[in-house]
């Protein structure tokens, strides 16, 4: 069942989420994009477009996908070059056969409805030959990941994290074949997939 809870959330909270949160996760990850300047990026959940700061400059086009407007107007606002899209994971808003050569979603798949579905749309959109996906989410086994899910219940979210274990049967359901797995830090981790 489709709830959007998170949208509403994001859509109430989007003043304050880059006086909350001010680090940029994907400063600390940015050479296992490997960008060369001529590639493609989706990034979906982009927010205020707090992980897509550092990924601009290395890419030929970044697009940027939400489903709130008030997040995304935030991030027009900083990276006029990017790309906005209104959207959802889950029915990403791209005809067959336009591609992607990376397709990023940083502290974002937890709060999808259907991670499945929007899995198996992040194969879809895939470039196939050298195209890969890269998620970054908390691990709820660890403690920073146990809390962030206590405190995400606690405001009645909705989201669902998965192990690196469990992320790895999704995937798999999914179809993707995952090429990397590993912690950013003691609390989130890292997954790399292709669509071969
Ligand atoms: C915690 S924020 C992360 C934003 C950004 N990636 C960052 O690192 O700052 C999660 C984002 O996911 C978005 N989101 C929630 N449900 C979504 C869905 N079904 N599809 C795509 N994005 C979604 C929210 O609107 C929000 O902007």
């Amino acid at each position: 069942m489709v709830k959007r809870i998170p949208k509403r959330f994001f859509d109430l909270t989007s003043p304050l989420y880059d006086f909350i949160i001010r680090d940029n996760p994907t400063s600390k990850i940015i050479e296992v994009l490997k960008l060369t300047g001529q590639e493609r990026v989706l990034e979906i959940g982009a927010g205020t477009g707090r992980s897509v700061a550092s990924v601009i400059p290395l890419a030929r086009q970044v697009w940027i996908l939400d489903p709130s407007q008030s997040m995304l107007q935030q991030a027009i606002q900083k990276f006029p070059s990017a790309r906005p899209v209104l959207g959802y994971a889950e029915e990403l808003p791209f005809d067959e056969g336009f591609f992607f050569d990376r397709v990023i979603a940083i502290d974002s798949l937890h709060h999808w409805d259907d991670q499945l579905e929007a899995l198996k749309e992040i194969k879809r959109v895939l470039e196939p030959k050298r195209g890969f996906s890269l998620i970054v989410e908390f691990d709820p086994s660890r403690p920073l990941g146990h809390y962030i899910k206590s405190m995400e219940k606690f405001f009645r979210m909705g989201s669902r994290f998965f192990t690196p274990l469990e992320m790895r049967k999704l995937h798999k359901q999914a179809n993707l074949t995952i090429i990397r797995q590993a912690y950013v830090d003691e609390g989130t981790y890292l997954t790399i997939s292709t669509n071969k």
